[in-house]
């Protein structure tokens, strides 16, 4: 029952249940999924993702071994201890396997609760997510606690879809607030996400006399750490500094491209381009090994951000 409820965390029963027989026949006992390498144990775990649950499973496998003698914890504090295993986790595996009494809230049961006594507010705000513990409780009955807990779980993953809810087919439908009165899919009332922020940048497009283009590379950390890219310029606040000590440049005839966005996970990046060309080398040589110009006619070196490619090659030449 642990096992099947971690890989249940972030995957459906249909998915879960050839990797749920994979994996038990290969660790039968808590015994041997503690005494296994985690390396195996991830080995066995690949196909199903979030590889974070079968390291927590491994580690928690040795925790109960080392420390509880190899008897699986039957009291919801010690088990809520255990890594990979939250509230209602715990409280599903007790229900489950000894019939304890404890409250559950998935992702699945907080949209069912949500919907059928129209919950208002967002369940990721702590108050609201309170309040739906209490309702969970206060639903929890102290008979059959495993029949309502796996009903429950069981019509959140089915017919209260999150985007396409069922309510014909729902046994709760007369019940259900959000049916009778409103729109099931206007809960739970989740805040839009925020956008990510933006942050601008300039980036400067330097040919030489023969055509080349002046590429950077990039420090250590941060962004790109270690690729190659365009120098960077503050934006639009022209003219940019020339990244050679000695050589003399101007801006390029006609207007700079267009900026080009770029979505990090964190953050969208608007580069704005700005292309100059070096009228005076000033003699100057480059023996550093962080510039290298290349020629826009040969294949683009490697280790360029594909944003960065882009740029170049929109490029007319
Ligand atoms: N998700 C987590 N636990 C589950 C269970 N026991 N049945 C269906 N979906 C679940």
């Amino acid at each position: 029952i642990w096992v099947s409820e971690i890989m249940l965390q972030q995957t459906q029963v249909s998915t879960v249940i050839p990797y749920y027989h994979r994996f038990v026949s290969r660790f039968p006992a808590l015994a041997d999924l503690a005494a296994a390498s985690v390396d195996d144990v991830l080995h066995v775990w690949s196909g199903l993702g979030y590889y974070a649950r079968a390291r927590n499973l491994h580690r928690a496998a040795v925790m109960v071994h080392e420390q509880y003698g190899g008897q699986f914890p039957s009291d919801i504090e010690v088990l809520m201890a255990l890594p990979g295993i939250g509230r209602s986790t715990a409280g599903a595996i007790l229900a489950f396997s000894r019939g304890q009494r404890h409250p559950i809230l998935d992702g699945n049961v907080k949209r069912v609760l949500a919907r059928h006594f129209m919950v208002a507010g967002d369940p990721a705000s702590a108050a609201v997510n309170r309040g739906l513990w209490a309702l969970a409780d206060h639903l929890t009955p102290t008979r059959a606690v495993e029949r309502y807990t796996q009903a429950i779980m069981d019509l959140g993953a089915s017919v209260c879809d999150r985007r396409r809810p069922d309510c014909p087919a729902c046994p709760l439908a007369h019940s259900c607030l959000a049916n009778r009165n409103g729109d099931p899919l206007d809960f739970p009332q989740r805040k839009p996400k925020r956008k990510r922020p933006r942050r601008e940048t300039g980036m400067l497009i330097l040919e030489d006399q023969a055509g080349r283009i002046l590429l950077e590379k990039r420090g250590p950390s941060g962004i790109w750490g270690g690729l190659w890219s365009l120098p960077e310029a503050t934006p639009w606040n022209e003219p940019p500094t020339c990244p050679l000590p000695g050589a003399t440049m101007q801006s390029a005839p006609g207007a700079n491209p267009p900026p080009v966005r770029h979505g990090f996970t964190h953050f969208e990046l608007l580069i704005q381009p700005y292309r100059y060309r070096i009228v005076d080398p000033g003699g100057g040589v480059m023996d550093d090994n962080t510039h290298i110009w290349y020629n826009p006619k040969e294949p683009q070196p490697v280790g360029l951000p594909a944003v960065i490619k882009r740029l170049l090659n929109s490029i007319q030449h």
